[in-house]
């Protein structure tokens, strides 16, 4: 992969990295039909990484659909996948990591300690061995975006990091890897992250500010699906992740439920149209 990449530096090509775990659906698809509007050579790498999954967590179930992986990325349009085996990312005696302080503590790391440490190793290797000019992250997983972004920003690196908008099923679940685990009645009740999600958004164009009274809205919602459990429901500002008491400034809407035993995340962006105004955007 290393030569491969070294070869397309040296003919001048923009290279576009789209990292993933396989199990491919639309999402991955819509990454990397932005890398090929970007660049001149698209790599995607499927990697099922061991480090980012907890010990009681989906790692040895997680879907591997690579035939049918291989295929849609041919159809798509990409020029190289990256496979690498378990052993050739982290060989015995492998020792060192990736952590982002402070980000990957909050959130998706409370629940998941270790996860963005993993996350962020791997991704840093992957930026090493392939060295794109741009890599194409989905905003349904926006605190790992921020956290990569951190990443390049603190260690120097050079890949641009591009944020892309999240792909929803026609009812409005976000596509995820982990949705062949629901069966059919959770399928239907995991709407409700959406839907809460939708009331939020309601209540932001009504003119509600208050972060306390928008997370009481997302409670009310979720907690009227049985199947569903709340682990998070929380406001926070874009930049470091903190709580936010009024949505005054950009911020995210979070949301972490478990829908049975899968655990589901997603999340609503908002931002003041204009520096200082009220009048905000929203992009669920
Ligand atoms: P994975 O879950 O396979 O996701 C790969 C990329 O697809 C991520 O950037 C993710 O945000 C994006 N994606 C997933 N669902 C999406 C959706 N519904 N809409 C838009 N984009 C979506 O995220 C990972 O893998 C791993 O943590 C990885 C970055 C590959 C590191 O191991």
């Amino acid at each position: 992969m290393k030569q491969i990449a070294r070869q397309a530096r040296t003919e001048s090509r923009v290279i576009g990295l789209v990292p993933t775990m396989g199990a491919l659906h639309t999402g991955h698809a819509s990454l990397i039909e932005r890398a090929r509007k970007d660049c001149s050579t698209v790599i995607a790498s499927i990697f099922v990484n061991p480090a980012q999954f907890g010990p009681n967590e989906d790692f040895t179930k997680y879907p591997r659909t690579f035939e049918s992986d291989k295929e849609k990325l041919e159809a798509a349009g990409v020029d190289y996948l990256f496979a690498p085996e378990a052993a050739e990312i982290y060989p015995k005696n492998f020792s060192t990591y990736a952590s982002v302080e402070g980000l990957s503590e909050r959130l998706e790391g409370k629940s998941r300690p270790g996860h963005f440490r993993g996350v962020a190793t791997v991704v840093l290797k992957l930026f090493e061995i392939v060295q794109p000019n741009y890599a194409y992250f989905g905003r349904k997983d926006a605190q790992q975006v921020r956290i990569i972004s951190k990443m390049v920003q603190d260690l120097n690196l050079d890949a641009e990091i591009v944020t892309c908008p999240i792909v929803r099923e026609a009812d409005g679940l976000a596509l995820s890897s982990r949705n062949v685990y629901l069966n059919a009645e959770e399928r239907k009740a995991a709407i409700v992250l959406h839907r809460a999600l939708r009331a939020a958004k309601s209540e932001l164009a009504a003119g509600v500010r208050d972060a306390l009274e928008l997370q009481r809205v997302l409670h009310r919602v979720l907690s009227a699906e049985k199947l569903v459990r709340v682990d998070y429901a929380e406001i926070v500002d874009a930049g470091a992740f903190e709580p936010l008491t009024r949505v005054s400034k950009a911020c995210y809407v979070f949301l972490a439920a478990y829908v049975g035993k899968t655990r589901l995340i997603d999340n609503l962006f908002v931002e003041p149209r204009e520096a200082g105004s009220d009048d905000l955007t929203v992009q669920l």
